[in-house]
């Protein structure tokens, strides 16, 4: 019997743990054209939620379109990616033709896979762009919609903090304009680095100021987790009692990658037609605790001393409601509220916590907050 629970890749199916009111919300977003920024913690289940939303999509007359920036480097790969994702949209019938005239000046060729599915791919434009291949490939959208009058057309970049990072100014005032110009189509901008994506649509310097609503992608509650939980220990023949499901997400906090990560060791462990107890419970994190010793041992060298003392203190509050609050301050050893803001701002940076829509900070990476609760002391 293999292992019900997945973690890692994209879920789907019975792999896939509720989101109705997200989904509900986004396909209702697509089809009212709207801009949306969906933003939330890495591995919280951005991409699997919205290739079931692109599922649903497909059974309601809107093309859509997936466009994952997370490999690219610099504005050439940002316009292939494009280019390719637009033309998947296409389909295949001459498809050829129709993506030439969609952005000339771009080859296409047809890759054909082991599976014998067949892709485009374009040749990778060297040195610089020439003029205009930017808006070409974003225009595109436009093209693909004035010619499926009768569908929504959505477009939906996914890791889209990577073109902050591509140095390159032009693609954020060019999508806005792109995307200003008409309401018929929606665009979904998803990310993960919460502080750099935020700031693309937060910062009044950006070029994508408040060009898009917000959307976070938060946690599954324990309502939907618990049913879930059991359901697949249950179905391959190992019991887990409520009250263990329930420490379970207390430590994960309802992440969905670490709680399936923890509730796939845990069944690893659990021999079949026998329940899971706490000690297991303590067994496999410490076993998945151990695994991650080295890394976490040379973030925390890494880190600068007052980041330390912060990353300790909310390790220990989970979540940190008050960081500037005398006692915290007293507590946690810090010599002025300012020098707790550069804490923040520092880990906040480097994506190791976050402020959580409804508790307060949080460390990104559960099992790092409870290795710190594990290796020190208040
Ligand atoms: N709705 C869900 N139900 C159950 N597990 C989920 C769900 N969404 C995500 N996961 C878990 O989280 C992991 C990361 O999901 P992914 O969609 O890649 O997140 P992101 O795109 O936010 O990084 C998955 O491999 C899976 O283990
Ligand atoms: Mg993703």
């Amino acid at each position: 019997m293999s292992n019900p629970f997945s973690y890692g890749g994209i879920v789907a199916g019975k792999q896939f743990c509720n989101r109705k009111k997200e989904m509900d919300d986004l396909i209702r977003a697509g089809l009212n054209g709207e801009k949306l920024f969906i933003h939330g913690e890495r591995r919280i289940g951005k991409t699997s939620l919205l290739r079931k939303v692109m599922a649903k999509f497909s059974e309601k007359k809107v093309i859509s379109v997936l466009i994952n920036v997370w490999k690219c480097v610099d504005v050439a790969d940002f316009v292939n990616v494009c280019a390719s994702g637009f033309a998947e949209a296409e389909g295949s019938a001459g498809i050829l033709k129709r993506v030439r005239k969609l952005f000339n000046g771009l080859s296409p060729a047809v890759t054909i896979s082991d599976d014998g599915r067949t892709s485009l791919t374009f040749e990778r434009i060297a040195g610089k762009l020439s003029s205009g291949q930017l808006e070409n490939v974003l225009e595109a959208s436009w093209k693909i919609a004035d010619s499926n009058r009768d569908k929504r057309l959505v477009v939906i970049f996914d890791e889209f903090q990577q073109v902050s990072l591509l140095g390159d100014d032009r693609i954020e005032r060019l999508i806005r304009s792109v995307v200003q110009e008409r309401s018929d189509i929606a665009w979904f901008f998803c990310g993960s680095s919460a502080h750099l994506i935020k700031r693309r649509f937060l910062d009044s310097n950006s070029p994508l100021y408040r060009s898009a609503g917000h959307y976070p992608i938060e946690a599954i509650s324990d309502e939907h987790w618990i049913p879930f939980i059991s359901g697949k220990f249950r179905s391959t023949g190992r019991d887990i009692s409520r009250t263990v499901t329930k420490k379970l997400l207390y430590m994960t906090y309802g992440h969905p990658f670490y709680t399936q990560l923890l509730c796939s060791s845990l069944w690893d462990i659990c021999e079949p037609e026998s329940k899971i107890s706490d000690d297991m419970l303590e067994q496999v994190l410490d076993i998945l605790l151990e695994r991650e010793n080295s890394t976490y041992h040379t973030l925390w060298a890494s880190l600068p001393e007052q980041s330390k003392r912060m990353l300790r203190a909310i390790a220990f509050e989970n979540p940190l409601r008050s960081p500037y609050s005398g006692e915290v301050l007293r507590n946690y050893g810090f010599t002025s509220p300012s020098s707790a803001g550069r804490a923040i701002e520092y880990l906040t940076y480097h994506d190791l916590i976050t402020k959580s829509m409804s508790a307060g900070y949080i460390i990104i990476d559960r099992f790092l907050g409870m290795w710190c609760r594990k290796n020190f002391v208040v």
